[in-house]
């Protein structure tokens, strides 16, 4: 992210007063949920869906303009083949019943992850979710589904070398911003905060490039139970911290001194 993009919206919605631009979920504990209650995994997923859908809600009245959501990796194709299949069909329903409601709630769906090797059906669910809410101006919800940072690195580290090799590129205009304007999110801006959920510290190979200078927020509650007071108090804490992309003072107290 170019130093010129840090944006914030300060606000009085629901007491924040310092709106990320973009905040990223890792949904994670869907799987623990279930265990607790003696559940099958499945329907950690299912509840899944339900909190996914209060934090949509949640970015929508907080004026969040993007809200990236992990909701599967690429690692995640090699769990038993019934989980494999549930996270699809979950998939599947959750574009086929909530895409009229996030159309008329003027958001707009984005895709980010490989699309090569997709099932047909599959890929056209999320081209379609795409294509009817191209040009909805609210919250971007950006699914990051078959996503994996380092393939997508990987992958535009690929198309560069190709560009090279074929004399359209030089090798010293390969910088920073050659290799993010060829990432799944070339147009997207990168995360301000990242929040995951279930007690874990990791970023399980999610925006790993993007997350340069991403806020952290570790939250010891499961997915499932993740609602608009989870997020409330995510964004408090991110109304807390400094700043300061490299440099010795905050963006956003220079912002507040000039
Ligand atoms: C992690 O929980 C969650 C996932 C692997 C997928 C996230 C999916 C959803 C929230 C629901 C599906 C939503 C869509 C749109 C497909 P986990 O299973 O790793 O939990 P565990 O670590 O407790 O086992």
């Amino acid at each position: 992210m170019a130093e010129g993009d840090f944006l914030e919206m300060a606000t009085t919605t629901l007491g924040i007063t310092i709106v990320p631009r973009h905040v990223a979920l890792i949904m994670d504990g869907n799987g623990r949920w279930a265990a607790a209650r003696g559940l099958p995994r499945f329907e950690g997923h299912r509840r899944g869906v339900e909190a996914l859908r209060r934090a949509v809600r949640a970015a929508i009245e907080l004026r969040i303009s993007y809200l990236t959501v992990y909701s599967f990796s690429a690692e995640n194709w090699s769990r038993p083949r019934e989980e494999v299949q549930s996270l699809l069909g979950l998939l599947h329903r959750f574009i086929r019943n909530d895409l009229s409601e996030l159309h008329d709630n003027n958001v707009r769906v984005r895709v980010i992850g490989a699309r090569e090797d997709l099932a047909p059906e599959i890929l056209a669910l999320l081209k379609e979710a795409e294509q009817v809410t191209a040009a909805n101006t609210g919250l971007t919800l950006v699914v990051a589904f078959n996503y994996g940072a380092r393939q997508e690195i990987a992958a535009a580290a690929r198309a560069l070398a190709e560009m090279v090799a074929e004399g359209r590129l030089a090798p010293h205009e390969i910088d920073a911003d050659a290799i993010s304007a060829r990432l799944d999110t070339a147009d997207i801006p990168d995360p301000d905060l990242i929040i995951r959920t279930s007690g874990e510290q990791r970023l399980s190979n999610f925006l790993l490039w993007q997350a340069a200078y991403a806020e952290f927020v570790f939250l010891p509650i499961l997915w499932p139970d993740f609602d608009q007071a989870a997020l409330v108090s995510a964004l408090e804490e991110y109304a807390h911290r400094e700043r300061r992309f490299g440099r010795v003072e905050s963006p956003r107290s220079a912002k507040t001194a000039s």
